[in-house]
């Protein structure tokens, strides 16, 4: 095997091993992860499209899995920002760590619902963006009011909340708690995503 084969052949492993950590998580929590297959490219690139990276100096990104959204973040943002990173399975937490180690980034094995203790203990200021896909239509209507009014109360006056979901059913509770929300649909996805950009 030549030196161009066996990176082909690394990169394949790894994209399995990646497969496999996903799907089997899913397998034990299928409504805290909502898919069994991670974002695709398309509405990775869609949503953080919205970013202005140049600007920005705290960003957020709920529910993380295997860094789907965390690789392009770190690839894209200022080298003086700060992403912080929540997610509640202790098998993504150690993955993300030992996948990516990026100075700029810190991670937290906590809930989204947790966002505001977490930026006070770490005194981070206002967040410019928050990036989330937790499966909100499975959580109890509490634990949703409560994470998205968390959201709003940490994001800064010009700061956006940038959310994917698999059904609309979230956009009443949106409306609830945001004073303006934008939708769009990308097709391109395992399951097709309803992608919503949210100002407090
Ligand atoms: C659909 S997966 C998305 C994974 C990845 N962001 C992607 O787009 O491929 C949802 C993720 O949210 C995490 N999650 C669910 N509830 C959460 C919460 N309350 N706080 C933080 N993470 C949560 C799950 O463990 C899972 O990693």
């Amino acid at each position: 095997m030549d030196e161009h084969q066996q990176t082909a052949s690394n990169t394949q492993q790894s994209r399995r091993r990646q497969f496999t950590l996903f799907a089997s998580n899913f397998l034990k929590h299928p409504k805290m992860l909502g898919s069994i297959i991670p974002s695709s490219p398309f509405l990775v690139r869609r949503m953080l499209s919205h970013v202005d990276w140049e600007r920005t100096r705290v960003l957020v990104e709920y529910g993380p899995g295997i860094g789907t959204f965390t690789k392009e973040i770190l690839r894209q943002m200022h080298p003086d920002a700060v992403l912080l990173v929540l997610e509640t399975n202790k098998d993504f937490v150690d993955y993300i760590n030992g996948a990516f180690s990026d100075p700029r980034m810190q991670v937290v094995h906590g809930s989204a619902a947790d966002i505001q203790q977490v930026l006070n203990e770490r005194e981070l200021g206002a967040v410019d963006y928050v990036v989330a896909g937790i499966p909100f239509s499975t959580l109890p209507d509490v634990a949703r009011e409560n994470i998205l009014d968390a959201t709003r109360q940490v994001i800064s006056p010009d700061g956006t909340f940038l959310l994917y979901q698999f059904s609309p059913n979230i956009l009443p509770s949106l409306h609830k708690t945001f004073s303006q929300v934008t939708r769009e649909f990308e097709p391109m996805n395992f399951l097709p995503a309803h992608f919503y950009r949210c100002r407090p």
